[in-house]
């Protein structure tokens, strides 16, 4: 029996050990939004170091400014001396709230019946812990068959990507000679369906800002202050409503620049995918695409930028009713970038945008969050290749190549400080609800995950450039 054979037989039949494992990390909430939960995140983080240690990793917990990363290194045999791989996921998760929406807690794992079979329950499950672990279990399975991995294997997994990876970047810096590989490997993405693997060779950026307008130096009385006084929301929701045409385009000058016209060749390719773009939004209990005119839903969510209000908050939202005109009022704001749309220049363009729309007496206070310029990746290499096919070998169909809406900070720096490449693959379902209520993972994408990197590894070692 070939070794990657007996690693595919040893994945199944550890699967059992698996979930439980893959239980344990999910009770951990580790949610880097919150301080509170910084506690958990370490424990995360050092419970995946000693999960990787005990495989014969040699493995750590960093610091950081933030939460602490987790490094890993394969120092054992390897069945051929390349390439050597960077494989990177994220332990941090998005908060839970709201809490009354889950059928089940979101710390306490289960399998579950699903509607298309097993799933498993929680926060994490997919994005991306359950994803994470699949590249674990895979040497796992190598490991306990051949005692070897079949290419050199290094792994980090941050506890900020779900904040905006605002540390990785440094961290990457100052340990560049450390993470030196010919390869990053990403699991952090999904499939094009539950039956076809995919490859995601383009995410969109992101540049995240929280905006407070501030009038009144107090709250005041409606009755007493009203007319006479400013009022920070109606403010700051009339700046926001000016952010998009009525054609749905975003009204921030050279908003635009950089953003590419999509290439013929490429347009075709995704309208051979045969997008449900009706089944899409029906899913979700929608049904017209709120994007820009005269592009398909497809194109919005892949190949052009946009503009959200992810939160807004001011005034008086408790029971009952508070005549109040409130002093501050403040809201939450993401741009998804395409191409070479610049996160700073974006991030200054709205901020003149706000400032120039303050009327007397008001002003307003920036926070910057995340930012992260657009990927795409070249998809020629023979690392792709090799990954296709392995990938081919296990789901019985072709590997779509596909763009995705969400982004991935880290992956334009592991090309700009470290000179990596990176393949992603993953194995979540759009249907998984990633940073929403009852997040799941469906089993299938865990075995098949697993068993995928099983073979992708082992291809990887005759894909040498
Ligand atoms: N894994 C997601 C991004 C993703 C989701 C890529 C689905 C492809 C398919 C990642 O964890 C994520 O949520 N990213 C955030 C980044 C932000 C918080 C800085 C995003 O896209 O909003
Ligand atoms: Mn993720
Ligand atoms: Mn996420």
């Amino acid at each position: 029996m070939a070794a990657s054979e007996k690693a595919l037989n040893q994945a199944d039949a550890n699967l059992d050990g698996a979930l439980e494992r893959l239980f344990e990390l999910i009770r951990i909430p580790s949610i880097s939004a919150d301080s509170n939960y910084a506690g958990d995140c370490r424990k995360a983080a050092e419970w995946i170091a000693a999960d990787l240690a005990g495989l014969g990793f040699e493995a750590g917990t960093r610091e950081t400014d933030g939460q602490p990363m987790v490094v890993a290194h394969w120092r054992g045999k390897t069945t051929a001396p390349g390439p050597h791989v960077l494989f990177y996921g994220h332990y941090d998760v998005q908060p839970a709230d709201p809490a009354n929406l889950w059928k089940r807690d979101a710390f306490d794992p289960a399998l579950i019946e699903g509607k298309t079979g097993k799933i498993i329950h929680g926060r994490g499950s997919s994005d991306d812990k359950g994803q994470l672990m699949t590249f674990v279990e895979a040497c796992r399975a190598l490991i306990q068959t051949t005692g070897e991995l079949p290419v050199p294997v290094s792994i980090l997994i941050e506890g900020e990507e779900e904040s905006g990876s605002v540390n990785l970047g440094p961290f990457l810096d100052r340990n560049t000679d450390e993470l030196k590989a010919d390869l990053a490997l990403v699991c952090d993405t999904a499939m094009w369906d539950r039956k076809t693997p995919a490859i995601t060779t383009m995410l969109r950026g992101l540049v995240f800002e929280e905006v407070i307008v501030t009038a009144a130096n107090r709250d005041l009385h409606s009755g007493l202050y009203g007319g006479a006084a400013q009022n920070p929301i109606r403010v700051l929701t009339h700046i926001l409503a000016a952010l998009h045409d009525d054609h749905g385009k975003v009204t921030l000058p050279g908003f635009y620049d950089g953003v590419p016209d999509l290439p013929n060749s490429v347009r075709k390719q995704w309208a051979a995918l045969d997008f449900p773009e009706e089944q899409f939004l029906a899913d979700v209990g929608l049904s017209v695409p709120a994007g820009e005119d005269n592009h398909s839903a497809l194109e919005q969510l892949w190949s052009r930028p946009t503009c959200d209000v992810n939160g807004i908050v001011g005034g008086y939202i408790g029971e009952g009713s508070k005549t109040v005109i409130p002093s501050q009022a403040s809201a939450k704001i993401s741009f998804r970038l395409v191409g070479d749309q610049d996160p700073a220049a974006i991030r200054q363009a709205f901020r003149d945008f706000v400032r120039e729309r303050l009327p007397a007496d008001c002003s307003a206070e920036f926070l910057s969050h995340a930012a992260s310029p657009a990927i795409m990746l070249d998809m020629s290499g023979p690392a792709v290749s090799a990954a296709s096919g392995a990938l081919a070998d296990e789901w019985g169909k072709e590997a779509a190549l596909i763009g995705m809406g969400g982004s991935i900070p880290i992956v334009g720096d592991f090309k700009r400080r470290l000179g990596l490449d990176a393949l992603m693959i993953g194995f979540a379902l759009e249907d998984d609800a990633i940073h929403s209520p009852n997040e799941k993972y469906e089993l299938s994408s865990f075995r098949g995950g697993i068993r995928s990197w099983v073979r992708i590894l082992d291809a990887l070692k005759d894909s040498a450039a």
